[in-house]
């Protein structure tokens, strides 16, 4: 059995490394040799990555692409995108393609509200809480100013601080339910701040407070957290065109195809399952971006899919109709995104993603990460309701399939060009360069 280490985190990176190689691969030191090929030779630039987190042993790559031709609001843009999955960026790019000479894809800003609550338990009469919150509230707001100042400059800050009573869902159980405006910076440590000092602040004045009881006086702080469940900081993103150019040389009736699409959300609205894999799809586009540009995707994912929860059933995030002759596809999401601090003045390659949009407000990023979400569930259904989704999805895997079996580049070039009128499957790439091997074996 291994035994428990004490102390990793002060080890150097090289004795880190030395005890996981002695611990987990007997000693083998292809492991090292494999960790340290991912180092960065430029040491500044790797001590940058080794500090990002704790404990940090080498990086790990994630591709970052490119996908070009996106025309939104009348301006076009090089949406980068980060993400391992192959077919992700060409679905992107086909359906940026697609959409520019039909008017491009309109996106707006709902709203900008974020959250964050004080959870506390309160065992009294809650028309004297109710009071006394009302008596405080001010000073809640005045013990922040600290905090609030240099937002505040920059066109922010709290924006409402609600008292909620939760005790039907959890005897004694209250919030701050407060909002806030953090303009373009997503706001996590703004927020959390604020809402650490709203919550001293609130339990320590409560012990002078003259219509407290005794009991009534201890009230008792649970936690004090920003919500990742964002409704009210919302974005659109929609495209449109008549239905009878919505077809280009496809085997398929545009009409048919309006109707099949159409279709294929309404099944995704209905049916959770497919729901599922439906958002995870616009997912795909999202993350990829978020990622790119310094982002959160798991705060970003927690919320979209509570979002798509909403209405008590999980369901579509993309709704469209065909309706006048007029196809129109659109969806709404909750975006909460900064393109100021965090990593986004950090990471290199973030700098490079935020320059390549044209240095991006936050609300234009939430426009432009909605659009790939969007593009990336127009490609998805396109392929699903005609092709199928395999045809492109494995092309694209082609190269991956072929790197497994440690093919050279002109054997990669070779299948390329063979299988570019052929089905692509695992078996049949297996077995097509297992043959060409043996022809070519002498
Ligand atoms: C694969 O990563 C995403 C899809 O399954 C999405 C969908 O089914 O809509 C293709």
């Amino acid at each position: 059995m291994i035994a428990p280490i004490t102390g990793f985190s002060k080890l150097t990176k090289n004795k880190k490394i030395e005890w996981l190689v002695d611990t987990y691969f007997l000693n083998d030191t292809t492991a090292i040799n494999t960790l340290k090929k991912y180092w960065n030779s430029d040491e500044a630039l790797q001590k940058l990555h080794d500090e990002f987190i704790e404990n940090t042993i080498t990086n790990f790559y994630l591709p970052l692409g490119v996908a070009p031709n996106f025309l939104i609001n009348d301006q076009l843009y090089a949406i980068p995108m980060a993400i391992e999955e192959s077919s992700v960026v060409a679905a992107a790019s086909k359906a940026a393609k697609f959409w520019l000479t039909r008017g491009g894809f309109k996106a707006t800003v709902i709203n900008t509200e974020k959250v964050g609550q004080v959870h506390f338990m309160y065992f009294g009469n809650t028309e004297k809480l109710k009071a006394y919150f009302e008596h405080i509230k001010p000073q809640l707001i005045e013990a922040t100013s600290h905090i609030t100042q240099n937002m505040k400059k920059r066109g922010g800050g709290i924006t409402e601080i609600e008292l909620r009573d939760k005790t039907k869902q959890l005897d004694g159980y209250f919030q701050l339910h407060c909002t806030f405006e953090t303009v373009d910076s997503m706001g996590a440590n703004f927020i959390n701040s604020c809402l650490e000092q709203f919550a001293k602040t609130f339990e320590s004045a409560a012990k002078s407070y003259g219509l407290f009881s005794e009991k009534e006086k201890e009230i008792q702080i649970v936690m004090s957290i920003l919500s990742n469940y964002v409704p009210n900081c919302l974005v659109r993103a929609e495209v449109s065109c008549p239905v009878s150019s919505l077809t280009e040389n496809e085997s398929i009736d545009a009409n048919e195809f309006a109707e099949k699409f159409v279709r294929a959300i309404q099944i995704a609205k209905t049916e959770p399952y497919r729901a599922v894999t439906h958002n995870k799809g616009i997912m795909n586009g999202i993350d990829a971006v978020v990622l790119a540009t310094g982002n959160d995707f798991r705060a970003i994912e927690a919320g979209v899919h509570a979002y798509a929860s909403k209405d008590g059933t999980y369901s579509s995030l993309t709704h469209a109709e065909a309706t006048n002759g007029i196809f129109k596809f659109w969806i709404e999401i909750p975006l909460s995104l900064g393109t100021v601090g965090g990593l986004t003045s950090l990471h290199p390659l973030v700098k490079i993603a935020l320059q390549m949009l044209g240095k991006p407000s936050a609300k234009e990023l939430m426009q432009i990460v909605a659009v790939a979400g969007l593009a990336q569930n127009f490609a998805a259904i396109r392929s699903l309701v005609t092709t199928g989704i395999q045809k492109g999805h494995m092309k694209m895997h082609l190269i991956n399939i072929l790197n497994q079996l440690e093919a050279s580049e002109d054997e990669k070039a070779y299948f390329v060009n063979f299988f570019k009128d052929k089905t692509v499957t695992h078996s049949a790439v297996v077995n097509a360069f297992t043959a060409y091997k043996k022809e070519h074996a002498s």
